[in-house]
């Protein structure tokens, strides 16, 4: 029988909310033993009392990816509590915290800065932190998650659009050069998903426009991701690294 994700150590970030606590209830039902981390402390703490309580396991931490302290400190908390680390899952980012959109004369540098310090700096920081023991087990996958908007280009979302673009080059790069230790690592792009913070950060005509477009015309939930997350990061996909999964019901064919 494959053994699937069953015991495997990952380390989640932004699982308090939104796509991430899905995430985490699901890879913990397959039985990884979790990490889950956000920079809201108590969203994390809440969510691995629910996972265990549902009989998985899960280890809460307050983690601002942003921060190469914070990163550091993730990878030493999963070896302390686990002994080893063989998944990361990049899902944290500045994204409905960036809603409703705004053209860029209305984006600021500052503003600029933040979401790339989150959305590029923060992955970088997390597969730094956990790349040294990964290399010394020889194993690991790490799944980074972009976004579809990288496909489409829309408007109004310049600052976000880009840094999720940067994970194609890193997520490629990065693939090429940890291959060599058995290391592998592949990008998610999801579609517009029906969260709490699309539902207030978008009009119900901009996300019926979403879903008209899609081959499979109905609202992508995060249920949706949960397949290809679990799969990315067991063995089912131990030849698959560097590439790009646009998880959003075929409204954009790449
Ligand atoms: N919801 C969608 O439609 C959609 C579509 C495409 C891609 N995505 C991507 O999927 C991922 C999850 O999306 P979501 O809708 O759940 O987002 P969300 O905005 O609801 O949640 C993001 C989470 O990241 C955390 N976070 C923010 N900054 C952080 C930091 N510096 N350090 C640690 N944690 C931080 C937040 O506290 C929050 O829990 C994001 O990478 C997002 O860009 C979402």
């Amino acid at each position: 029988m494959a053994q699937g994700i069953r015991d495997k150590v990952v380390l989640l970030t932004g699982a308090a909310q939104g796509i991430g606590a899905i995430y985490a209830r699901h890879l913990a039902a397959e039985g990884a033993k979790l990490v889950v981390t956000d920079v809201n402390e108590e969203g994390v703490q809440a969510l691995a009392e629910a996972i265990g309580r549902a009989g998985g396991t899960a280890r809460a931490l307050k983690v601002d990816i942003a921060s190469q302290d914070d990163t550091e400190r993730m990878a030493r908390f999963a070896l302390e509590q686990f002994g080893r680390i063989d998944g990361l899952v990049n899902n944290a980012a500045l994204f409905s915290a960036l809603l409703p959109k705004r053209s860029m004369m209305e984006i600021d540098v500052a503003q600029w800065d933040r979401v790339m310090a989150v959305n590029v700096r923060g992955p970088f920081l997390c597969c730094r932190a956990v790349l040294p023991q990964m290399r010394q087990q020889k194993s690991g996958s790490i799944v980074t998650i972009s976004s579809n908007t990288v496909l489409s280009g829309v408007s109004g979302f310049l600052h976000y659009v880009t840094s999720k673009s940067a994970l194609v080059g890193f997520t490629r790069a990065l693939a090429r050069e940890i291959g060599p230790d058995g290391i592998r690592t592949n990008l998610v792009m999801p579609g517009l998903v029906d969260t709490d913070g699309v539902r207030q950060g978008y009009s119900e005509e901009d996300r019926a426009r979403a879903q008209a477009v899609r081959a499979l015309a109905r609202p992508q939930t995060p249920e949706d991701l949960n397949g290809v997350i679990a799969f990315l990061l067991s063995e089912d996909s131990a030849f698959i690294t560097g590439q790009t999964f646009n998880v959003d019901g075929g409204a954009l064919f790449h």
